[in-house]
């Protein structure tokens, strides 16, 4: 089955690690610019995450690597292949997820899935077979026969997950695969995710999602504007970037003095916002003792690990959520 066969690379795979080459890539609509030259790989076994708040350039960026959307500019391989040239091989050698569900609404779940596989060239038989493993990944078979539109829609995204990976894909592309889920159905897919991760897969995904960012990647491209701001793993941009923790504090009568009494090691670690303050420390511990030996109120100061959030808006003056 499909998803199992990740785990053996083949030579090709071997010998060429790098799925995606973007070199100096770009997208222009009329004389505005979604994709502002950007230059990254994508190697085998990854997972890659872009990182970026609405209208960063994702799914643009994502619509080029599989073939939607000719570049602007620039310069893309897949598998070694030239994109635009070689578009049919290279689709069929991608498994997309999208944003939007786009399931046969109609059709049972099974069937979803065999139809799917005999599109994709596989025998009947062999779609069948394809059909039965991927609704025990998705953790659908109770469900194989009920039509598609009485599906929950944390189902349905495990379903379009699925059907993905009918292809046997070498790299699998997933758009904000969790956007607009409860956090509970966002758990399960994570699982799935990390499911497809441990059996070798190779994935590309977008998020707006700084949790999800860290908890699913090896690796970051954060984007803001069409363009890549850092690059790097998730634990390794904020250490590069930032001191290891926030003391944050709402201040009553706006006195701030206790948090400007910390030192900082930079001008941009002291951040204040209306009644909020947060202060960038190495040490947490000291630094909250010191604030609450200052005078600041113990219920309204804590302690946090700096996050991506923080790095992001570090990096461009805004938050990933706006
Ligand atoms: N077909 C299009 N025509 C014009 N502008 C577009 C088109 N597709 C995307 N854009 C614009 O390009 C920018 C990047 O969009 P997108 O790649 O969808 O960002 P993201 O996925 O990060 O939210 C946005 O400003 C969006 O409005
Ligand atoms: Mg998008």
């Amino acid at each position: 089955m499909g998803v199992s066969a990740m785990t053996t690379p083949t030579p090709e795979a071997i010998s060429t690690p790098t799925v995606v080459r973007a070199t100096n890539l770009s997208k222009r609509y009329g004389s505005f610019t979604a994709v502002d030259g950007v230059t990254f790989e994508v190697h085998q076994g990854e997972v890659l995450g872009l990182l970026g708040p609405n209208g960063a350039g994702k799914s643009t960026t994502m619509r080029m690597l599989y073939q939607v959307t000719p570049p602007s500019g620039g310069e893309l391989e897949l598998f070694g292949m030239r994109s635009g040239l070689d578009a049919r091989r290279i689709k069929g050698r991608l498994g997309v997820v999208p944003q939007i569900d786009n399931l046969d609404e109609e059709l049972s779940v099974r069937d979803n899935l065999r139809i799917t596989a005999r599109y994709h060239g596989l025998t009947p038989a062999e779609s069948r077979r394809k059909a039965e493993a991927l609704l025990a990944f998705a953790e659908l078979e109770a469900k194989a026969t009920v039509e598609v539109r009485a599906l929950s829609g944390g189902m349905k995204r495990r379903l379009t997950l699925a059907r993905g990976l009918v292809a046997d894909p070498d790299l699998v592309i997933l758009d904000e695969p969790t956007t607009g889920l409860d956090p509970q159905v966002r758990l399960t897919l994570w699982d799935k995710m990390d499911d497809l991760k441990r059996r070798g897969a190779t994935l590309l995904m977008s998020t707006h999602y700084m949790d999800e960012a860290e908890r699913l990647c090896d690796r970051l491209l954060i984007m803001d504007g069409g363009r890549i701001v850092a690059e790097g793993t998730p634990r390794g941009l904020i250490h590069a970037s930032l001191p290891p923790f926030v003391v944050e504090g709402r201040l009553i009568g706006g006195d701030d003095t206790p948090f400007r009494a910390l030192a900082v090691e930079d001008a941009r670690d002291f951040v204040r916002s209306g009644d909020r303050v947060s202060v960038f420390v190495r040490d947490g511990a000291d630094a909250l003792a010191r604030v609450l030996e200052g005078g600041a109120d113990a219920d309204r100061t804590f302690v946090r690990p700096s996050n991506l959030e923080d790095l992001f808006l570090r990096l461009t003056g805004h938050g990933l959520r706006e």
